[in-house]
């Protein structure tokens, strides 16, 4: 994939806003109307002048590619196609302190729409397009309409389908948006990889974060997916542990999940290896076990596939590989079927990737009463073009496993002398973000993960 290239076009906001409109037509019958979104607005902290850090809206996003403005809106004519975004008008007593805002013409020239007018235009815009036709529906998205922004020419609004055919419609990744993961996922690499270089010389896990987010700064990667965790040793058994202020000398393994966005598109990338450049012999039994869950599960993706079959196929392999250490006994169907295998693999397998870490789309059920399920962030089968992450993990997690030690349902197939050889691996897991095409996958994520090969960077060979 030439990224380079891909990305010296424009984000395709004129194309996001077809596959919408034509979501909505489906849905509602209403072929014609008008899609209205906001982007974010700008804000001071409750108790100072400084400003609320930027965020932009999601829709907004989609549907302009304009990621770093506030206190813009966006209209999208469905009969004629037509999109015009409005930027904030010259302020002059805003200039001295932050310099000139973004112009029309650069505003034209960077995003993919078909005019550019002042915010001030917005409402007598909105009338006049209320107006246009005999019957006209306004779509917007509920709570997201600020207080001065008059629908009062359209003959209907409806403020529920658009958010759900933004968020339905963002699961199906174009070239670009893919091109963008892969960008994030370029520079998130090279930032795994310098810390794997540094980490036996580093006392404390803040020194490692602090090299990840410069490493990403360096290559204008300024803001990161998610909080990373840098977690050794028995941390690494929180799943999103973010305190990253732990001594490591001593310590087996490190649990490094980081990853920067690129334009708002997010990589999540989890690499562990061992602090020393050696993994202890329980420390490699795990990562083995959890590599071939990895790999395994990668091998299955194609269009169409079912998550909740990926992820069952992790829980097996997980099974077979702790029965196979003994820290499971009995029978491997039996296990499954107690689902006591979730003491160890507490978390779903992986989520959608893309403007969000989670991304929308998964319709995960959180009250599933099934404990294998109740985590699991995607809920479908896989469409070709969407992007998933990955991640299977073991962990060792006093507070979870405690409970299934004592529940005699679990207890029966938990030998805890073997166990207890276990605590200070504290976790495992391996992340990586992959496109599903119509006849597998194609991995985004390009960073060292066979444990030799990890030895030998650690190591300096
Ligand atoms: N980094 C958060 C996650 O993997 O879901
Ligand atoms: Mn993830
Ligand atoms: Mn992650």
């Amino acid at each position: 994939m030439d990224v380079t290239k891909i990305l010296a076009a424009k984000y395709p906001a004129k194309a996001h806003a077809a596959r919408v409109a034509a979501y909505i037509r489906a849905k509602t019958g209403v072929t014609d109307g008008v899609l209205y979104v906001e982007g974010q607005a700008s804000g001071l902290l409750e108790d100072c002048d400084e400003p609320v850090p930027f965020r932009q809206r999601r829709a907004f996003m989609y549907l302009s590619g304009l990621d770093d403005v506030a206190d813009s809106y966006l209209v999208h004519d469905m009969a004629t196609a037509h999109t015009t975004l409005f930027i904030p008008p010259v302020d002059p007593e805003e200039v001295i302190w932050s310099g000139l805002p973004l112009s029309a013409d650069d505003a034209l020239a960077r995003c993919d729409v078909d005019a550019v007018l002042p915010a001030t235009e917005l409402n007598a815009t909105l009338a006049r397009l209320g107006a246009a036709a005999a019957k006209n529906t306004v779509f917007a998205i509920a709570d997201r309409v600020a207080p001065h922004v008059s629908f009062l020419g359209f003959d209907a609004t409806d403020f529920a389908v658009l958010g759900e055919a933004v968020d339905e419609c963002r699961v199906v990744k174009d070239e670009y948006e893919v091109a963008l993961i892969r960008q994030a996922n370029m520079i998130s690499e090279a930032a795994h990889q310098a810390v794997m270089r540094n980490v036996r010389a580093a006392k404390n896990e803040y020194e490692l974060e602090a090299l990840f987010l410069g490493e990403c700064h360096k290559k204008n990667a300024k803001f990161q997916a998610y909080p990373s965790i840098v977690a050794s040793g028995r941390s690494a058994a929180t799943l999103h542990y973010v305190h990253n202020n732990k001594e490591m000398p001593g310590k087996d393994l490190l649990l490094l999940d980081a990853g920067c966005e690129w334009k708002l598109y997010a990589s999540d990338i989890t690499r562990t290896f061992p602090i020393s450049g050696k993994f202890t012999k329980e420390s490699r039994a795990v990562y083995d076990i959890v590599l071939k869950m990895q790999l395994d599960c990668i091998a299955m993706l194609k269009e169409g596939v079912a998550w909740d079959d990926v992820h069952l196929l992790a829980h097996k392999i997980a099974i077979d590989g702790l029965l196979a250490l003994g820290v499971l006994k009995g029978d491997k169907e039996e296990i499954l079927k107690a689902r006591t295998s979730a003491a160890f693999l507490p978390h779903g397998l992986g989520h959608y990737l893309g403007m969000d870490t989670h991304d929308t789309g998964g319709h995960p059920n959180y009250a599933d009463p099934d404990p294998l399920f109740r985590f699991l962030r995607v809920r479908r089968n896989l469409p070709a073009n969407s992007v998933i992450t990955v991640e299977p993990g073991i962990y060792f997690c006093d507070f979870i496993i405690r409970p299934y030690l004592k529940d005699p349902k679990h207890a029966q197939f938990i030998d805890e002398k073997v166990l207890d050889k276990y605590w200070d691996v504290g976790g495992v897991r391996i992340e990586d973000n992959i496109l599903v095409t119509k006849d597998g996958s194609v991995n985004l994520t390009d960073c060292p993960k066979d444990p030799e090969e990890l030895e030998k960077i650690i190591m300096g060979a």
